[in-house]
């Protein structure tokens, strides 16, 4: 493949910046800012870059944030060719802006691309693209107070107009951002998790480990099933024995037990590599806290909760960052992990959420190296 659009010298040298004559007035932009929600407002600009066997990725643009008109043949809306990851920019209270282990993304959007026989972006490419919308896109980063943030979504897909089934020649990658809330505006609530029994996320061999659209079609179901029993969000299971535990639609699992010790589902290859989920490994390194790798079934869930020897469990993702489970429901059963009323918060829970919040506002030494300066 060719080298990317990146200059050595210099990330942004190849980027063409065409700023947009009609930006979002400021009175309306501090009202979006003031209550932002979750993925409902764009900012100003979108970063664009194509990619050709012939040409490698090019004409890498800035431009401003509008409708992209596709062929009613194209690849990714009949085979789904495509790929996407998520992350977010933090306003520091020095005004400097900064994202979380950017790198990661890159990193697992190769691993996904590879899946989906998507073109490699390197690296530095992926950190340039997103450092460059980032900073033409800057007044849109929320600052203090709450867990404000800017979240970013880079993805890919095949942009080729044909039918038939094979790797598209014409690929496209783009960076949207959208403004983020806090997460949890009244205060970290517990969440409850409805146990898919009849559907499952990703199978072996499948392509449970990257982060591709399909994964989240198929997951729907589940979910509206998840809600018409009245819970938050669903947890999956393996397709071989339906035993063990896989992830949440959107987040990797934690089980903390009574002498301290935390599991946590192994990498198989059917769940996201999440970055929240290593962090916390790391972190717990740090904290001595020993995290377990490995199988866990869902009867463990069930029993331990019940018996008491699991104290907590806890979710993790970019999104709301360390979510408290407080709440297992299945076809039957119940049981709660969040205290007698399903919402309290166990103590490591709230200790680790407060630990990596803090690094990503720069409240705490960075001692890991895991922020990156955009601004
Ligand atoms: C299916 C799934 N699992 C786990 C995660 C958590 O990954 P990360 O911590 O990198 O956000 C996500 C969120 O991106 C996800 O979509």
């Amino acid at each position: 493949m060719k080298v990317g659009y990146r200059a050595s010298m210099d990330n942004e040298q190849h980027i063409r910046i065409t700023p947009r004559t009609d930006p979002v007035a400021p009175e309306r932009l501090a009202e979006i800012l003031a209550d932002p929600g979750f993925g409902l407002h764009l900012t100003d600009h979108m970063f664009v870059a194509e990619w050709t066997p012939e040409s490698g990725w090019h004409d890498a643009r800035i431009t401003a944030y509008a409708p992209i008109s596709m062929d009613p043949a194209t690849a990714v809306l009949h085979y789904a060719q495509e790929i996407f990851e998520g992350l977010k920019a933090y306003r520091h209270d020095d005004g400097s802006v900064w994202t979380f282990r950017p790198e990661e993304n890159a990193a697992r959007m190769v691993r996904s691309a590879r899946r989906l026989a998507l073109p490699e972006l390197p690296e530095p490419d992926f950190v340039a693209s997103v450092d460059a919308l980032i900073r033409t896109d800057e007044r849109w980063v929320p600052g203090a107070p709450g867990e404000r943030s800017l979240y970013v979504r880079p993805f890919m897909f095949a942009s080729e107009s044909f039918l038939g089934v094979r790797p598209a020649k014409h690929v496209t990658y783009m960076v949207i951002a959208s403004p983020a809330g806090s997460y949890f505006a009244k205060g970290v609530r517990p969440v409850s998790i409805w146990l898919s029994e009849e559907y499952a996320r990703a199978g072996v061999g499948g392509t449970g480990a990257a982060k591709t659209g399909g994964n989240y079609a198929s997951s729907l179901v589940a979910q509206q099933e998840a809600s018409e029993n009245g819970c938050d969000q669903v947890a999956f299971l393996d397709t071989v024995e339906r035993k063990w535990v896989e992830e949440l639609g959107g987040m990797n699992l934690y089980f903390v037990y009574d002498d301290g010790s935390i599991v946590t589902p192994p990498l198989s290859g059917t769940i996201l590599e999440g970055i929240t989920r290593a962090s916390i490994i790391e972190l717990c390194g740090k904290l001595g806290r020993r995290v377990v790798e490995r199988r866990f079934s869902i009867d463990e869930w069930r029993d331990d909760v019940r018996s008491g020897r699991i104290v907590e469990v806890f979710a993790c993702g970019t999104a709301a960052v360390v979510t408290p489970i407080g709440l297992l429901r299945w076809r039957g059963g119940e049981v709660s992990s969040g205290g007698p009323t399903g919402d309290q918060t166990g103590p490591v829970t709230h200790e680790l959420r407060q630990a990596l919040v803090d690094i990503q506002y720069g409240r705490a030494e960075d001692t890991f190296g895991w922020m990156h300066r955009v601004v």
